[in-house]
């Protein structure tokens, strides 16, 4: 059993974005006082305060001190760190989407009900799903198939291969096809990897580029990786555009929902692009005065203005909303309005399977991996909360100011 003890008189407001934590306040936690004493939580058994987050004593070995919320009242608790559980009456927590606990070939799995009570993360042993063909593997902790030997899921210098457990495992076998001996790395073929620009990784292995690869591109005599940016401008993805019987070669095309605009950089519709304040980037390129007043989006299909969360551009359940696509950082202000799910019953089948899918959320219509970034701060990740709420937490290790506090995201009913 879990450890559970009571914070003498701590009422808690359930104020959820506040900076300093709840905790912090010394009518609700007496080791406030302390200096750094917002950083600790009270353990009525022998009465000393306790670093928050950190791993064993006064918590068996695997589990950290955390706040936790029952009753009204702060608490706290010894759980099970975010990315790890444990099994049902057990104190020690496992990683989850590994082996774990689990026989060979499964793996440890979170159980989504476990959240609501006491706050205690609860694993489960389950078996991979089966992907399209073995080229592909399965890589538990976001559901989808990656081909064996890319760089998949895996940090740069790992790729995707099965492990001694039967599951997919980011590794780098240095007898390996795919290692770079110069350093030390190991990288997917027919990508940049370790390569200078212009030259790819190559069966061998080797760096290099030659003219009979779909790869190559004739005006700069180099070979780029496909579907990224490679030698083109702005705005653009080097693509497969023709397939011959004499081979396929890729040519620098728009990025979908992009048009080209007069500078030769292609430009997210609906964003400003190069044009005019008050202006906007419109199909075939043109830049034309933004129709919509401040605050409206513009949803093209309809080709007129509306208020986010007005329904009735959208199929039954979905509203407008703010084209999450987009990336303001990148695009610049997006005034394109797209249907997402509302509060409602949504009818879309991809958002039916996210919610269906223990290890994912929707967030703003989109469907979004738990316990990744995500649509979160630097330094947070997205969690679900008991309640069904979808919000950014700091990581674990990471600590107000040194990430965003929680802010809560979105409702998922
Ligand atoms: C996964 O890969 C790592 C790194 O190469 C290796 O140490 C580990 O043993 C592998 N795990 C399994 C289960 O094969
Ligand atoms: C490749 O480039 C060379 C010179 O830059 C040009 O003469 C040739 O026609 C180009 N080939 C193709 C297929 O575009």
């Amino acid at each position: 059993m879990a450890a559970w003890v009571w914070l003498a008189a701590l009422l808690y407001g359930g104020q959820a974005a506040v900076l300093p934590p709840p905790w912090a306040d010394i009518r609700r936690n007496p080791c406030a006082a302390h200096p750094r004493g917002w950083l600790m939580l009270y353990w009525p058994s022998d009465g000393k305060c306790y670093t928050i987050y950190t791993k064993g004593h006064p918590c068996p070995d695997t589990q950290e001190l955390s706040p936790g919320k029952w009753g009204g009242r702060t608490i706290a608790e010894c759980k099970c760190p975010p990315g790890t559980a444990q099994l049902p009456h057990t104190t020690t927590c496992h990683k989850l989407f590994e082996k774990g606990p689990c026989r060979t070939g499964e793996y440890f799995a979170p159980v989504e009900e476990s959240f609501n009570k006491r706050g205690e993360r609860q694993g489960m042993c389950v078996r991979p799903q089966q992907c399209a063909d073995e080229t592909l593997l399965y890589w538990p902790a976001d559901g989808r198939c990656y081909y064996r030997l890319s760089q998949g899921p895996c940090y740069s210098g790992d790729v995707l291969d099965i492990g001694d457990d039967g599951l997919a495992n980011c590794t780098c076998a240095t007898d390996g096809p795919n290692h770079w001996p110069t350093d030390g790395g190991c990288y997917a073929h027919y990508t940049r990897g370790p390569c200078e620009k212009g030259k790819l990784f190559l069966p061998g292995p080797k760096c290099g580029c030659e003219t009979h690869l779909p790869h190559y591109n004739n005006a700069t005599g180099g070979c780029y990786e496909l579907d990224t940016v490679g030698p083109c401008p702005k705005g653009h993805i080097f693509s497969i555009s023709e397939v011959t019987p004499l081979g396929s070669h890729a040519e620098c095309r728009c990025k979908s929902f992009h048009a080209r605009a007069a500078d030769g950089a292609c430009y997210r519709l609906y964003t400003r692009g190069p044009c005019g304040q008050d202006e906007m980037i419109s199909r075939g390129g043109r830049c034309t005065k933004v129709p919509c007043a401040r605050g409206r989006l513009y949803v093209p299909e309809r080709r007129r203005c509306y208020r986010p969360g007005t329904a009735e551009p959208c199929p039954l359940g979905e509203v407008v909303a703010f084209d999450f696509e987009a990336r303001p950082a990148l695009d610049g202000l997006s005034h394109n309005g797209v249907c997402a799910c509302g509060n409602g019953p949504c009818a879309k089948k991809d958002i039916e399977s996210c919610i269906s899918h223990r290890g994912k959320a929707v967030y703003g219509g989109a469907c979004h991996i738990l316990h990744t970034q995500g649509p979160c701060p630097d330094g947070a990740w997205l969690v679900r909360e008991a309640s069904g709420n979808v919000k950014c937490q700091c990581r674990p290790g990471l600590l107000p100011p040194d990430c965003k506090d929680i802010t809560v995201i979105s409702i998922n009913s």
